[in-house]
C-alpha cells in the first residue's frame, strides 16, 4: 500500500528547519548556558549509570539504571521495559497506595543478598483491587512543561462538561494543593519528585529525601541485605539526575516531503475533535534562564485528566480514577512502537480505536474515516 512506504519515507527524510539549530532527540535544549549543559553532560552520565548492590541497588528493585527503561529512540526517550503497579480503589474517590503492604510500585527483582534469603520479587498487596502495566513515556521537553504556568492549564478544566462537548477534563490537584503534571496519573507536581521516586521505586536506591529503604511488602528487609549506607543518592547526584531531564529537548518536527497531506491530517484532527485533549500548543512562562523564557512547545496535551472509559480501566492515583489518565503527548510520537498508558496499542490507530470514554466520539470520528482520511491522519501523527 502506498500510504506505507510513505511513511518509511517519513521516518527517515528529516528536513531540517534552517531557522532553528539542528538537534537530534536526546540533545540539550538550544541556548543552555556552558554550565548547564556541563550539568547535562554528568546527568547523562548518571541516568546512564549501572548501578550496583554495593552502591545500593535493590536489594528489591526493577531495573539497574534509568536508561534501561527509557532508551527509545535514544536515552532520555520511552522504552519497552514496564513497571507493575497495584492499587485498592474505594469508590467514589478513595485510591490506596496499601504502603503498609509495599507500595503501589511492584518491584520485580532483587539482589543476590535478597535471593539468599528466599526473596526473588515483592508480590501484589493482598489488598489490591486492580494491578497494571504502566509502560514510560519519554522524557523530552519535560523542562519547559514543567513550567506552563498553572493557570494555561486550570483554565480548560470543564469538570462538569458545561460546554456539552462530552469531554470534561480535570487538573490533578494533589493533597497539599499543587497541580500534579507528572505520572500517566498526573501524580507528581516536579521533576525532582518524579526523579526521587524513580530512584526509590524502580532501582531501590534511598535518596536524601526519602532516606528509608522500601519494605518487603511491608517486612522491614534484614539490614545486612543491603549493607551500603542511606541516603544512596545524596542532594548533588538528585539534582544532577533531575536537570538532566530538565534540559532535554523537545523533539523537532519532522517536515516531510509530503507536507500538504500531513497539513490534511492536521486539518481532520482538529476536525474531529482530538485537539480538544491533545492541544498543540503551550507557552513557558517567565524564567530567570533565557533557555526556559517563554517558549513555546508543542506537546499535543491540556496536561489535564480524562476519563477513558471502562475498557482503559487500571490502577488509581492521587486525584485519578482507575479510568482516568493524564492527555498523552503526541510530540514525539514517530519514536514510539507501543502505544498507551501500558504500551498495549501496536499501531498509533489501534491506540486511537480504543479511546472510550470522554473520548469515545473522537475515536468514533477516526472509525468513520474513509481509508484516504485515515491515512492522512496518521501521516500527521508519524511527523510528530
Ligand atoms: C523499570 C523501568 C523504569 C526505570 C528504571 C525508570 N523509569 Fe522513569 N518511568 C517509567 C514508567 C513506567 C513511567 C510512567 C510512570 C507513571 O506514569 O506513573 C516513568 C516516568 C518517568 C517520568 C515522568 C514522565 C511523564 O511523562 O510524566 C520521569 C521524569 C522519569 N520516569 C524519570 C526517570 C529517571 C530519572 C529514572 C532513573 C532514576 C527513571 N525514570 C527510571 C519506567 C522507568
Ligand atoms: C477526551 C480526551 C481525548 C480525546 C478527545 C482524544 N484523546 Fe488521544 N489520548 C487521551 C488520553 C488520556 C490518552 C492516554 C491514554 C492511555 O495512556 O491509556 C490518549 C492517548 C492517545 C494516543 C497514544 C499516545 C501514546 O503515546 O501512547 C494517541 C496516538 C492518541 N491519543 C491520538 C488521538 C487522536 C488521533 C484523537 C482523535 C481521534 C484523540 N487521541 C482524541 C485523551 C484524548
Amino acid at each position: 500500500m502506498a500510504i506505507v512506504s510513505t511513511v518509511g519515507i517519513l521516518a527517515t527524510a528529516c528536513l531540517r528547519d534552517d531557522a532553528s539549530p539542528a538537534r537530534d532527540p536526546g540533545e540539550p535544549l538550544p541556548g543552555l548556558a556552558a554550565a548547564d549543559l556541563q550539568r547535562f553532560a554528568e546527568g547523562h552520565g548518571l541516568f546512564n549509570r549501572a548501578f550496583t548492590a554495593v552502591e545500593g541497588l535493590g536489594p528489591l528493585f526493577n531495573q539497574d539504571r534509568c536508561s534501561s527503561c527509557h532508551d527509545l529512540p535514544v536515552v532520555g526517550g520511552t522504552g519497552v521495559e514496564t513497571v507493575t503497579k497495584a492499587t485498592r480503589f474505594t469508590p467514589p474517590d478513595v485510591c490506596d497506595f496499601l504502603i503498609e503492604e509495599g507500595g503501589d510500585n511492584v518491584q520485580e527483582r532483587s539482589t543476590p543478598a535478597l535471593q539468599a534469603l528466599g526473596i526473588d520479587r515483592e508480590l501484589i498487596p493482598p489488598s489490591a483491587t486492580a494491578r497494571a502495566i504502566v509502560s514510560p513515556p519519554s522524557l523530552f521537553g519535560l523542562g519547559l512543561v514543567e513550567l506552563i504556568p498553572e493557570a494555561d492549564i486550570v483554565r480548560r478544566e470543564d469538570v462538569d462538561d458545561n460546554d456539552g462537548d462530552g469531554i470534561s477534563g480535570r487538573a490533578s490537584r494533589l493533597p497539599d494543593g499543587r497541580l500534579g503534571r507528572f505520572g500517566r496519573k498526573a501524580d507528581i507536581a516536579t521533576l525532582d519528585e518524579f526523579v526521587d521516586t524513580a530512584l526509590r521505586f524502580e532501582m531501590g536506591l534511598t535518596t536524601y529525601l526519602n532516606p528509608e529503604e522500601e519494605t518487603l511488602n511491608g517486612t522491614l528487609i534484614p539490614r545486612d541485605a543491603d549493607p551500603a549506607a542511606d541516603p544512596e543518592i545524596d542532594a548533588r547526584m538528585l539534582a544532577l539526575l533531575a536537570d538532566y531531564v530538565r534540559f532535554l529537548a523537545p523533539p523537532i518536527r519532522f517536515t516531510a516531503a509530503a507536507t500538504d497531506t500531513v497539513a490534511q491530517g492536521e486539518a481532520i484532527f482538529n476536525e474531529i475533535g482530538c485537539a480538544a485533549c491533545h492541544v498543540a500548543r503551550m507557552r513557558t512562562g517567565p524564567s530567570e534562564n533565557p533557555a526556559f523564557h517563554r517558549k513555546t512547545i508543542e506537546l499535543y496535551s491540556d496536561m489535564l485528566l480524562h476519563d477513558m472509559g471502562a475498557e482503559s480501566a487500571g490502577v488509581c492515583g492521587i486525584a485519578a480514577s482507575p479510568t482516568e489518565y493524564r492527555t498523552a503527548r503526541l510530540m514525539g510520537l514517530r519514536f514510539k512502537t507501543q502505544y498507551l498508558h501500558d504500551g498495549s496499542a501496536g499501531s498509533i490507530a489501534e491506540a486511537i480505536l480504543r479511546h472510550g470514554g470522554e473520548a469515545e466520539a473522537a475515536g468514533k470520528g477516526f472509525e468513520r474515516l474513509n481509508q484516504a482520511g485515515r491515512d492522512y491522519l496518521i501521516r500527521f501523527l508519524a511527523s510528530l
